[in-house]
């Protein structure tokens, strides 16, 4: 199979595009994607050469080229996007523009394209917020309450409008808090391991009490390869870890397993509109997809913190904002890069 994945050299694409590779000698990948701030080209050093592997720079809301690259796929895992809530609150332009013109535009273009397979991957937050008790499933309601959330959900409408109108033959995989290598260290526990690395203070938001489903980053890929490849048309998966945790008990494991005390963290204002709770009940993957979160939370945890350990000059160029610089001189962006025929 030929697949398009849009978003590729951000935290999850990236491990997707590797988990392919791996896992499905006979497929070839294509990434597209914008290189914000959030992408980063250096992620896939290794497979510089590697004939199954493709990188196109590019905008999801350019027409003419998400048309031609469909145009040469089998199916599109649609993953990119504009991501952290923080920065949706500070200005949703890029938001809307990206997360709901960008899905439009790519559903076009396979819609033009007749049986292109789309795989749409977003996100729990488009449920809302929930109590102390119960979890989202398939059929919770839409309540979105960030404009990032917003933007998402709009986004799932156009795509199950796509199918229904059109018959894009489409899927939508909704998931939890997900953490592992390549995470962007803005969020929350790459942003707190790399602090800690670097003696910084960890700046926990309001009470700490609010609570986060966390998946494997790895557990999500396998999900999201299972709902592309045995998923029925037109239906929705959600996936989650079933391992919450208030950001409090986060913050002590964290703080635990690499040797600091809680005067590392430093209390700050909470985000505003800041969701209490989000839990998947996944009932629904398990069953008729056969997939489950193989990876515990603690095993997870710990082999995220001895990744970033491991590649502390991919994290410190990321965080300064210098990758850039460096790749291009480094690789040449053309190293890996190969025109749309
Ligand atoms: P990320 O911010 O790490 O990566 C996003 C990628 O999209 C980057 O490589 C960026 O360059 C690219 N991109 C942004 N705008 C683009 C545009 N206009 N055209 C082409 N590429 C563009 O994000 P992530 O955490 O890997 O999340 C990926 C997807 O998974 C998103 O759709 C997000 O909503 C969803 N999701 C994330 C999580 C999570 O915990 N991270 C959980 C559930 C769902
Ligand atoms: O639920 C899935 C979503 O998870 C994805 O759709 C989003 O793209 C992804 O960014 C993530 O959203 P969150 O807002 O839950 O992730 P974040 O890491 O920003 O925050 C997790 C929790 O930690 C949240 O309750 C806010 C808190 N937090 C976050 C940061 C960055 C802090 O206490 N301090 C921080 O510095």
């Amino acid at each position: 199979m030929r697949i398009l994945v849009t978003g590729g050299a951000g935290f999850i694409g990236t491990n997707y595009v590797y988990f392919v590779l791996a896992r499905h000698p006979n497929d070839d990948v294509t990434v597209l994607d914008a290189l914000t701030y959030a992408g980063n080209l250096e992620n896939f050093k290794q497979l510089e050469g590697n004939p199954r592997f493709r990188f196109v720079k590019g905008d999801v809301c350019d027409a003419a080229l998400a048309e031609g690259l469909v145009k040469q796929a089998d199916a599109v895992v649609h993953i990119a996007a504009e991501t952290h809530v923080d920065r949706s609150i500070q200005d949703a332009t890029a938001f809307v523009r990206t997360n709901v013109l960008g899905t439009q535009t790519l559903l076009d273009a396979c819609r033009r394209n007749g049986s292109v397979r789309f795989h749409h991957v977003s996100t729990d937050e488009v449920y809302g917020s929930l109590g102390s008790t119960g979890a989202f499933s398939e059929t919770s309601p839409y309540d979105p309450r960030s404009p990032y959330s917003a933007s998402k959900a709009g986004a799932d409408h156009l795509v199950r409008a796509a199918w229904h109108t059109h018959r894009v033959p489409a899927t939508i995989s909704n998931c939890s808090n997900n953490y592992g290598p390549y995470h962007f260290p803005e969020k929350i526990i790459p942003l707190f391991i790399t602090n800690l690395l670097e003696g910084k203070k960890i700046p926990l938001y309001g009470d700490g009490m609010n609570v986060r489903d966390w998946i494997y980053v790895e557990d999500h890929c396998a999900g999201i390869d299972l709902a592309l490849r045995h998923g029925r048309i037109g239906e929705t998966y959600c996936f989650g870890g079933r391992s919450e945790r208030s950001n409090a008990e986060l913050t002590r494991l964290i703080l635990f397993e690499m040797g600091f005390g809680s005067d590392m963290i430093e209390p700050v204002t909470d985000r505003p509109g800041h969701d209490r709770r989000y839990a998947i009940d996944p009932s629904k993957a398990e069953r008729e997809l056969g997939w489950s979160a193989a990876t515990p939370f603690l095993h997870g945890l710990r082999a995220t913190i001895q990744w970033f350990k491991a590649n502390p000059d991919w994290w410190k160029r990321v965080k300064s904002g210098a990758y850039r610089d460096y790749y291009e001189k480094q690789y040449g962006v053309r190293g890996v890069t190969r025109p749309v025929a």
